[in-house]
């Protein structure tokens, strides 16, 4: 029997356009190996919660279709990753509405200013944009997404850090302003994961679209690898693995053996990049097969996967409330 554990909690922003299931799905490699295996592994210490933060999505998104598929699309791809609903929650940020509730309170104890110096909004602003007032208010939801489940520990990338630490401050100024204990204070984790390089060789990004989705059907993910970019070495010829993209992406997704055997038949020559991408497709292939499979049969079935979204938003509400009888409590508002 576990103790309970600290909460470690992270949203997750579905965004891009509407993408078919044959496509491959909207997650893509690096969102797999950057994000999702980690925070799934987050689960062996920590009770976990997850949810898609559709309305964070919003301040960029206006393709109402798209939104609605994109949802499905990140909790089908999370759980055939491993999300296990009865050990970790899963949810909607909209489907627990107390969260604005919230984020009203700390509008009303954030200097404008420190939202001014947000960096979205800045360099939204210096890219000559008009940023809309959700953009503006972006850490703001994000620092109530976060304290209204009493979270702990929230695993972020760089980019989110200071979103974290504005988050961090409001609960302090909330215990400072009405007594130790209204709020959790959240600790952010920024996490190391590795960076996961496109076919170019660049960063894997939707915004690059050098992506290799991560449910692509298995001759589309052979013919998506064929892709990764490799010098004209002719085939006889030794060659070094390290720094070459086709093997910097095996290292991500293969075990250490396996490594040091590609690495060996490269060096010796008489083995061409196509031999070395055919190995990295099929070990890739071993470890997606299964995802693939459960991830299509979510996708076939949204009712079951919206059944499972509704049952993590009842859990989150009720710990949602219990901190909002809380906070109404300390500001007089009860
Ligand atoms: P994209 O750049 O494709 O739009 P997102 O910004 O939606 O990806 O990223 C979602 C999550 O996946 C974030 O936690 C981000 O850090 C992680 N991630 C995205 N791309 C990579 C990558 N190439 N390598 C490692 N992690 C990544
Ligand atoms: N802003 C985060 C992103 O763009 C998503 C997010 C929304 C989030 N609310 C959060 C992350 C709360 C951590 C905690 O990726």
């Amino acid at each position: 029997m576990t103790h309970p554990q600290k909460v470690s909690l992270t949203g997750i922003k579905p965004t891009g356009s509407a993408v078919s299931v044959q496509d491959g799905g909207s997650v893509h490699l690096g969102n797999y190996l950057g994000a999702i295996r980690p925070a799934l592994a987050l689960a062996a210490d920590y009770r976990c919660i997850y949810f898609i933060a559709d309305y964070h999505a919003l301040t960029t998104q206006r393709d109402a279709n798209a939104l609605r598929e994109n949802v499905r699309d990140v909790a089908a791809s999370w759980l055939a990753c491993g999300l296990d609903p009865d050990k970790m929650l899963l949810f909607r940020q909209s489907a627990v509405i107390e969260v604005f509730e919230l984020m009203w309170v700390f509008a009303c104890i954030v200097a404008t200013g420190q939202l001014e110096r947000g960096h979205a909004y800045k360099d939204a602003l210096a890219g000559g944009d008009s940023p809309n007032a959700g953009i503006f208010n972006y850490p703001l939801l994000m620092a109530a997404d976060i304290i209204l489940y009493d979270s702990e520990i929230v695993p972020v990338g760089l980019d989110q850090k200071q979103h974290l630490e504005l988050a961090r401050d409001i609960a302090v100024r909330m215990n400072h302003l009405y007594g130790e204990g209204t709020v959790v204070v959240p600790q952010p984790v920024v996490t190391e994961a590795p960076t996961v390089p496109g076919f170019d060789g660049r960063k894997m990004s939707k915004s690059y679209g050098n992506t290799i989705p991560l449910f692509l059907p298995s001759k589309a993910l052979r013919s998506a690898i064929m892709k990764v970019k490799s010098d004209s070495t002719p085939m006889e010829d030794p060659k070094e693995p390290e720094g070459a993209l086709v093997y910097d992406l095996y290292k991500l997704v293969a075990t250490p053996a396996q490594q040091a055997e590609l690495a060996v038949k490269l060096r010796a020559g008489n083995y061409g990049w196509g031999h070395a991408k055919q190995e990295l497709y099929e070990v890739l292939e071993a470890q997606l097969a299964p995802l693939r499979e459960r991830y299509q049969a979510l996708r076939a079935d949204p009712k079951q996967l919206d059944g499972v979204l509704e049952a993590g938003a009842d859990k989150a509400r009720v710990v949602a409330r219990r901190t909002l009888d809380r906070v109404r409590a300390a500001i007089g508002i009860d």
